[in-house]
Protein backbone atom coordinates (compact mmCIF):
# COMPACT_ATOMS: atom_id res chain seq x y z
CA UNK A 1 0.00 0.00 0.00
CA UNK A 2 3.05 2.28 -0.22
CA UNK A 3 2.30 5.65 -2.03
CA UNK A 4 -1.62 5.38 -1.50
CA UNK A 5 -3.36 7.91 0.66
CA UNK A 6 -7.11 6.13 0.78
CA UNK A 7 -9.78 9.05 1.60
CA UNK A 8 -10.52 7.22 4.53
CA UNK A 9 -6.81 7.47 5.72
CA UNK A 10 -6.65 11.24 4.71
CA UNK A 11 -10.17 11.92 6.44
CA UNK A 12 -9.27 10.93 9.48
CA UNK A 13 -5.37 12.33 9.41
CA UNK A 14 -7.68 15.72 8.50
CA UNK A 15 -9.49 15.42 11.73
CA UNK A 16 -6.13 16.72 13.57
CA UNK A 17 -6.40 19.90 12.36
CA UNK A 18 -9.56 20.94 14.11
CA UNK A 19 -8.38 19.59 18.10
CA UNK A 20 -12.34 19.23 19.48
CA UNK A 21 -13.32 17.60 16.81
CA UNK A 22 -14.97 14.51 17.66
CA UNK A 23 -14.73 12.88 14.48
CA UNK A 24 -18.44 13.66 12.99
CA UNK A 25 -17.90 15.15 10.34
CA UNK A 26 -14.94 12.86 9.35
CA UNK A 27 -17.93 10.22 9.55
CA UNK A 28 -20.36 12.46 7.31
CA UNK A 29 -17.78 12.63 4.76
CA UNK A 30 -16.77 9.10 5.08
CA UNK A 31 -20.82 8.43 4.55
CA UNK A 32 -21.42 10.27 1.37
CA UNK A 33 -17.99 8.78 0.21
CA UNK A 34 -19.63 5.24 0.64
CA UNK A 35 -23.01 6.30 -0.63
CA UNK A 36 -20.89 8.03 -3.72
CA UNK A 37 -19.76 4.45 -4.80
CA UNK A 38 -22.81 3.11 -4.33
CA UNK A 39 -24.05 5.73 -6.87
CA UNK A 40 -21.00 5.02 -8.89
CA UNK A 41 -21.65 1.28 -9.63
CA UNK A 42 -25.00 2.04 -10.61
CA UNK A 43 -23.85 5.06 -13.08
CA UNK A 44 -21.12 2.28 -14.77
CA UNK A 45 -24.13 -0.25 -15.16
CA UNK A 46 -26.60 2.08 -17.13
CA UNK A 47 -26.46 1.55 -20.26
CA UNK A 48 -26.53 -2.19 -19.18
CA UNK A 49 -30.00 -2.30 -17.40
CA UNK A 50 -32.54 -1.06 -17.48
CA UNK A 51 -32.36 1.49 -14.95
CA UNK A 52 -32.40 4.76 -18.05
CA UNK A 53 -35.73 6.35 -18.44
CA UNK A 54 -38.28 8.93 -16.60
CA UNK A 55 -38.82 7.96 -13.47
CA UNK A 56 -42.54 9.13 -13.93
CA UNK A 57 -42.08 11.68 -11.63
CA UNK A 58 -41.76 15.39 -11.60
CA UNK A 59 -39.70 17.30 -9.14
CA UNK A 60 -40.84 20.98 -7.65
CA UNK A 61 -39.00 22.58 -10.39
CA UNK A 62 -41.27 20.80 -13.28
CA UNK A 63 -37.58 18.96 -14.23
CA UNK A 64 -38.79 15.25 -15.24
CA UNK A 65 -36.40 13.03 -12.64
CA UNK A 66 -34.56 10.35 -14.31
CA UNK A 67 -34.35 6.73 -12.51
CA UNK A 68 -30.69 7.49 -11.53
CA UNK A 69 -31.48 10.75 -9.99
CA UNK A 70 -34.38 9.22 -7.83
CA UNK A 71 -31.52 6.03 -6.75
CA UNK A 72 -29.23 8.47 -5.87
CA UNK A 73 -31.26 10.54 -3.45
CA UNK A 74 -32.28 7.52 -2.30
CA UNK A 75 -28.79 6.03 -1.62
CA UNK A 76 -27.12 9.36 -0.12
CA UNK A 77 -30.59 10.08 2.14
CA UNK A 78 -30.18 6.46 3.45
CA UNK A 79 -26.70 6.67 4.20
CA UNK A 80 -27.09 9.80 5.95
CA UNK A 81 -29.69 8.39 8.11
CA UNK A 82 -27.95 5.76 9.08
CA UNK A 83 -24.52 7.63 9.76
CA UNK A 84 -26.15 9.39 12.32
CA UNK A 85 -24.39 13.41 11.68
CA UNK A 86 -27.04 14.37 10.19
CA UNK A 87 -30.23 16.05 11.17
CA UNK A 88 -31.59 17.39 7.68
CA UNK A 89 -31.16 17.04 4.08
CA UNK A 90 -31.90 19.42 1.58
CA UNK A 91 -32.31 17.58 -1.48
CA UNK A 92 -32.91 18.95 -5.44
CA UNK A 93 -35.31 15.82 -5.79
CA UNK A 94 -37.51 16.50 -3.03
CA UNK A 95 -39.88 19.59 -2.76
CA UNK A 96 -39.20 20.06 1.17
CA UNK A 97 -36.44 19.60 3.20
CA UNK A 98 -36.30 16.01 4.89
CA UNK A 99 -35.81 15.37 8.22
CA UNK A 100 -33.93 12.74 9.19
CA UNK A 101 -35.36 10.94 12.22
CA UNK A 102 -33.51 7.72 13.41
CA UNK A 103 -32.97 6.80 16.82
CA UNK A 104 -29.12 7.14 15.78
CA UNK A 105 -29.16 11.01 14.74
CA UNK A 106 -30.71 12.09 17.86
CA UNK A 107 -27.87 14.35 18.74
CA UNK A 108 -26.69 15.14 15.14
CA UNK A 109 -26.15 18.99 14.72
CA UNK A 110 -25.00 18.71 10.95
CA UNK A 111 -26.97 19.67 7.67
CA UNK A 112 -26.18 18.67 4.28
CA UNK A 113 -27.90 20.18 0.98
CA UNK A 114 -27.19 18.06 -2.07
CA UNK A 115 -27.69 17.50 -5.71
CA UNK A 116 -27.53 13.89 -5.66
CA UNK A 117 -26.85 13.62 -9.24
CA UNK A 118 -26.12 16.90 -11.64
CA UNK A 119 -25.98 16.32 -15.52
CA UNK A 120 -28.36 13.47 -15.21
CA UNK A 121 -30.05 14.27 -18.91
CA UNK A 122 -26.42 13.33 -19.66
CA UNK A 123 -26.78 9.84 -18.64
CA UNK A 124 -28.48 8.20 -21.77
CA UNK A 125 -25.59 9.61 -23.75
CA UNK A 126 -22.40 8.31 -21.71
CA UNK A 127 -21.19 12.07 -20.57
CA UNK A 128 -19.79 12.62 -16.70
CA UNK A 129 -22.39 13.20 -14.26
CA UNK A 130 -21.92 14.28 -10.64
CA UNK A 131 -22.87 14.56 -7.20
CA UNK A 132 -22.53 18.08 -5.27
CA UNK A 133 -23.10 18.75 -1.35
CA UNK A 134 -22.91 20.93 0.89
CA UNK A 135 -22.62 20.85 5.21
CA UNK A 136 -23.43 23.27 7.54
CA UNK A 137 -23.68 23.14 11.14
CA UNK A 138 -27.18 23.57 12.47
CA UNK A 139 -27.34 26.97 14.35
CA UNK A 140 -30.39 26.24 16.95
CA UNK A 141 -29.69 23.55 19.61
CA UNK A 142 -32.63 21.90 20.56
CA UNK A 143 -35.94 21.06 19.28
CA UNK A 144 -36.06 19.67 15.79
CA UNK A 145 -33.70 21.61 13.16
CA UNK A 146 -35.87 23.76 10.83
CA UNK A 147 -35.37 25.45 7.49
CA UNK A 148 -33.58 28.76 9.71
CA UNK A 149 -30.87 26.11 10.14
CA UNK A 150 -31.16 25.32 6.38
CA UNK A 151 -31.19 28.61 5.02
CA UNK A 152 -27.47 29.81 5.86
CA UNK A 153 -25.01 31.43 3.91
CA UNK A 154 -22.20 29.94 2.01
CA UNK A 155 -19.79 31.42 4.04
CA UNK A 156 -21.11 29.05 6.87
CA UNK A 157 -20.40 25.97 5.28
CA UNK A 158 -18.22 23.61 7.13
CA UNK A 159 -17.17 21.68 3.78
CA UNK A 160 -17.95 21.41 0.85
CA UNK A 161 -17.62 18.38 -2.54
CA UNK A 162 -18.72 16.93 -5.73
CA UNK A 163 -17.99 13.13 -7.23
CA UNK A 164 -17.72 13.24 -10.99
CA UNK A 165 -18.76 10.05 -12.45
CA UNK A 166 -16.73 10.70 -15.69
CA UNK A 167 -13.87 8.59 -17.54
CA UNK A 168 -12.72 7.91 -13.90
CA UNK A 169 -14.53 8.78 -11.08
CA UNK A 170 -13.23 11.51 -8.53
CA UNK A 171 -14.22 12.74 -4.99
CA UNK A 172 -13.56 16.63 -4.44
CA UNK A 173 -13.76 18.12 -1.29
CA UNK A 174 -12.98 21.06 1.06
CA UNK A 175 -13.11 21.66 4.88
CA UNK A 176 -11.71 25.14 4.31
CA UNK A 177 -8.06 24.34 4.78
CA UNK A 178 -7.86 24.17 0.81
CA UNK A 179 -9.12 21.50 -1.63
CA UNK A 180 -7.97 17.91 -1.90
CA UNK A 181 -9.14 15.54 -5.13
CA UNK A 182 -9.16 11.52 -4.70
CA UNK A 183 -9.75 8.96 -7.70
CA UNK A 184 -11.56 5.77 -7.43
CA UNK A 185 -9.19 2.64 -7.84
CA UNK A 186 -12.50 0.45 -8.89
CA UNK A 187 -9.71 -2.48 -8.44
CA UNK A 188 -9.32 -1.98 -4.66
CA UNK A 189 -12.50 0.01 -4.36
CA UNK A 190 -11.02 3.08 -2.62
CA UNK A 191 -10.79 6.50 -3.44
CA UNK A 192 -7.69 7.32 -3.84
CA UNK A 193 -5.43 10.79 -2.74
CA UNK A 194 -4.33 11.83 -6.76
CA UNK A 195 -4.96 15.64 -6.56
CA UNK A 196 -3.47 17.15 -3.22
CA UNK A 197 -3.89 21.24 -2.69
CA UNK A 198 -6.09 21.71 -5.84
CA UNK A 199 -5.50 25.25 -7.49
CA UNK A 200 -7.37 26.72 -10.09
CA UNK A 201 -5.10 28.56 -12.45
CA UNK A 202 -5.27 32.44 -11.78
CA UNK A 203 -5.91 32.84 -15.76
CA UNK A 204 -7.71 30.83 -18.56
CA UNK A 205 -8.75 30.06 -21.91
CA UNK A 206 -11.30 28.04 -21.74
CA UNK A 207 -15.10 29.68 -21.36
CA UNK A 208 -17.98 27.30 -20.67
CA UNK A 209 -21.82 28.66 -21.29
CA UNK A 210 -25.14 27.14 -23.03
CA UNK A 211 -24.34 29.89 -26.18
CA UNK A 212 -27.91 28.81 -27.42
CA UNK A 213 -29.58 31.30 -24.91
CA UNK A 214 -26.99 34.37 -26.52
CA UNK A 215 -30.25 35.94 -27.39
CA UNK A 216 -31.36 36.17 -24.08
CA UNK A 217 -28.15 37.05 -22.09
CA UNK A 218 -27.92 40.12 -19.83
CA UNK A 219 -25.55 42.79 -22.34
CA UNK A 220 -22.85 42.17 -19.71
CA UNK A 221 -22.25 38.76 -21.23
CA UNK A 222 -22.74 39.24 -24.31
CA UNK A 223 -19.89 42.05 -24.03
CA UNK A 224 -17.83 39.12 -22.34
CA UNK A 225 -18.51 36.55 -24.84
CA UNK A 226 -17.64 38.96 -27.18
CA UNK A 227 -14.43 39.33 -25.33
CA UNK A 228 -13.51 35.99 -25.67
CA UNK A 229 -14.07 35.08 -29.49
CA UNK A 230 -11.67 38.65 -30.58
CA UNK A 231 -8.09 37.69 -31.43
CA UNK A 232 -5.32 39.01 -29.34
CA UNK A 233 -2.56 37.19 -28.82
CA UNK A 234 -1.35 38.83 -25.27
CA UNK A 235 -3.93 37.41 -23.28
CA UNK A 236 -4.51 33.87 -25.65
CA UNK A 237 -8.15 34.84 -27.48
CA UNK A 238 -9.60 34.01 -28.88
CA UNK A 239 -10.32 31.95 -26.22
CA UNK A 240 -11.37 27.61 -26.53
CA UNK A 241 -15.40 27.07 -25.70
CA UNK A 242 -16.28 23.83 -23.93
CA UNK A 243 -19.74 23.27 -22.59
CA UNK A 244 -20.62 19.82 -21.21
CA UNK A 245 -23.67 20.37 -19.65
CA UNK A 246 -22.83 18.75 -16.42
CA UNK A 247 -22.06 21.65 -14.16
CA UNK A 248 -19.91 19.75 -12.42
CA UNK A 249 -17.73 17.88 -15.15
CA UNK A 250 -17.12 21.83 -16.84
CA UNK A 251 -16.14 23.08 -13.28
CA UNK A 252 -13.85 20.11 -12.89
CA UNK A 253 -12.63 20.44 -15.94
CA UNK A 254 -11.85 24.89 -15.44
CA UNK A 255 -10.40 23.85 -12.17
CA UNK A 256 -7.71 21.33 -13.81
CA UNK A 257 -7.28 23.90 -16.39
CA UNK A 258 -8.14 27.25 -15.85
CA UNK A 259 -11.10 28.81 -17.44
CA UNK A 260 -14.92 29.97 -16.47
CA UNK A 261 -17.77 28.85 -16.22
CA UNK A 262 -21.00 30.80 -16.85
CA UNK A 263 -25.14 30.33 -16.45
CA UNK A 264 -26.57 33.52 -16.74
CA UNK A 265 -29.98 35.00 -16.37
CA UNK A 266 -32.40 33.86 -19.38
CA UNK A 267 -35.59 34.24 -20.59
CA UNK A 268 -36.35 30.90 -19.52
CA UNK A 269 -34.59 31.43 -16.04
CA UNK A 270 -35.06 35.07 -15.14
CA UNK A 271 -33.15 34.32 -11.46
CA UNK A 272 -30.84 31.81 -13.31
CA UNK A 273 -31.05 28.16 -14.10
CA UNK A 274 -28.63 26.49 -11.06
CA UNK A 275 -29.70 26.17 -7.28
CA UNK A 276 -27.88 28.17 -4.74
CA UNK A 277 -28.11 26.20 -1.81
CA UNK A 278 -26.57 22.60 -3.63
CA UNK A 279 -24.87 23.30 -6.96
CA UNK A 280 -23.67 27.28 -6.71
CA UNK A 281 -22.89 27.46 -2.67
CA UNK A 282 -20.87 24.26 -2.53
CA UNK A 283 -18.92 24.78 -6.13
CA UNK A 284 -18.41 28.24 -5.04
CA UNK A 285 -16.33 27.33 -1.98
CA UNK A 286 -14.33 24.47 -3.74
CA UNK A 287 -13.46 27.12 -6.24
CA UNK A 288 -12.35 29.86 -4.04
CA UNK A 289 -10.49 27.52 -1.80
CA UNK A 290 -8.54 26.61 -4.98
CA UNK A 291 -7.86 30.55 -5.50
CA UNK A 292 -10.64 31.02 -7.60
CA UNK A 293 -13.83 33.58 -7.92
CA UNK A 294 -17.99 32.76 -7.75
CA UNK A 295 -19.91 35.38 -8.29
CA UNK A 296 -23.68 35.87 -10.04
CA UNK A 297 -22.12 38.74 -11.96
CA UNK A 298 -21.93 41.11 -9.05
CA UNK A 299 -21.77 39.55 -5.91
CA UNK A 300 -20.13 37.24 -4.27
CA UNK A 301 -22.04 33.81 -4.68
CA UNK A 302 -20.83 32.68 -1.07
CA UNK A 303 -22.40 36.16 0.26
CA UNK A 304 -26.07 35.80 -0.88
CA UNK A 305 -28.70 35.57 1.58
CA UNK A 306 -30.99 32.74 1.51
CA UNK A 307 -34.93 32.62 1.58
CA UNK A 308 -35.72 29.60 -0.18
CA UNK A 309 -34.61 25.73 -0.22
CA UNK A 310 -34.55 25.53 -3.84
CA UNK A 311 -33.55 29.46 -4.56
CA UNK A 312 -31.79 29.94 -8.06
CA UNK A 313 -28.73 32.26 -8.72
CA UNK A 314 -26.90 33.19 -12.19
CA UNK A 315 -23.64 32.34 -11.59
CA UNK A 316 -19.80 33.24 -13.02
CA UNK A 317 -17.15 31.09 -11.48
CA UNK A 318 -14.08 29.87 -12.58
CA UNK A 319 -10.27 31.93 -12.65
CA UNK A 320 -10.19 35.10 -10.91
CA UNK A 321 -8.87 37.29 -13.95
CA UNK A 322 -11.45 35.64 -15.72
CA UNK A 323 -14.29 36.25 -13.78
CA UNK A 324 -12.96 39.69 -12.65
CA UNK A 325 -13.41 40.22 -16.29
CA UNK A 326 -16.70 39.14 -16.35
CA UNK A 327 -17.72 40.78 -13.51
CA UNK A 328 -16.23 44.38 -14.66
CA UNK A 329 -18.45 43.70 -17.97
CA UNK A 330 -21.57 43.17 -16.31
CA UNK A 331 -21.15 46.43 -13.81
CA UNK A 332 -20.62 48.28 -16.65
CA UNK A 333 -22.90 46.93 -18.96
CA UNK A 334 -25.58 44.87 -16.94
CA UNK A 335 -25.49 46.86 -13.50
CA UNK A 336 -28.96 45.32 -12.45
CA UNK A 337 -28.01 42.91 -9.41
CA UNK A 338 -29.30 39.37 -11.13
CA UNK A 339 -30.45 38.44 -7.19
CA UNK A 340 -34.14 36.60 -8.07
CA UNK A 341 -34.43 39.23 -10.44
CA UNK A 342 -35.71 41.93 -7.95
CA UNK A 343 -34.27 44.40 -10.66
CA UNK A 344 -32.68 46.70 -8.10
CA UNK A 345 -30.03 48.76 -9.62
CA UNK A 346 -26.78 49.24 -7.59
CA UNK A 347 -26.62 52.52 -5.71
CA UNK A 348 -30.43 52.76 -5.57
P1 LIG B 1 -29.45 18.78 -12.91
O1 LIG B 1 -29.19 17.60 -13.81
O2 LIG B 1 -29.04 18.50 -11.47
O3 LIG B 1 -30.85 19.33 -12.99
O4 LIG B 1 -28.47 19.98 -13.32
C1 LIG B 1 -28.28 20.32 -14.65
C2 LIG B 1 -27.62 21.68 -14.66
C3 LIG B 1 -26.10 21.69 -14.72
O5 LIG B 1 -25.46 20.54 -14.38
C4 LIG B 1 -25.79 22.05 -16.13
O6 LIG B 1 -24.62 22.77 -16.23
C5 LIG B 1 -26.97 22.83 -16.55
O7 LIG B 1 -28.06 22.37 -15.80
C6 LIG B 1 -27.23 22.65 -18.01
O8 LIG B 1 -28.30 23.43 -18.36
P2 LIG B 1 -28.65 23.77 -19.89
O9 LIG B 1 -29.08 22.49 -20.51
O10 LIG B 1 -29.74 24.79 -19.77
O11 LIG B 1 -27.40 24.33 -20.50
MN1 LIG C 1 -27.63 19.93 -10.93
MN1 LIG D 1 -29.67 16.91 -10.15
Amino acid sequence: MSGIKTLGQFIIEKQLDFPYAKGELSRLLRDIGIASKIVNREVNKAGLVDILGDAGTTNIQGEGQKKLDVYANEQFIAALTSGGECCIVATEEEDDFVPIDSPVSKNAKYIVCIDPLDGSSNIDCNVAVGTIFSIYRRKSVEGNATLTDVLQKGTQQVAAGYVIYGSSTMLVYTTGKGVNGFTLDPSIGEFCLSHPNMKIPEDGTIYSINEGNYVHFPDGVKKYIKYAQVEDLSTKRPYTSRYIGSMVADIHRNLIKGGIYMYPTTAASPNGKLRLLYECNPMAFIIEQAGGIASDGLNRILDIEPTELHQRTSIFIGSAKMVKMAEALMAEHSPVTPLQGQGVVIGE
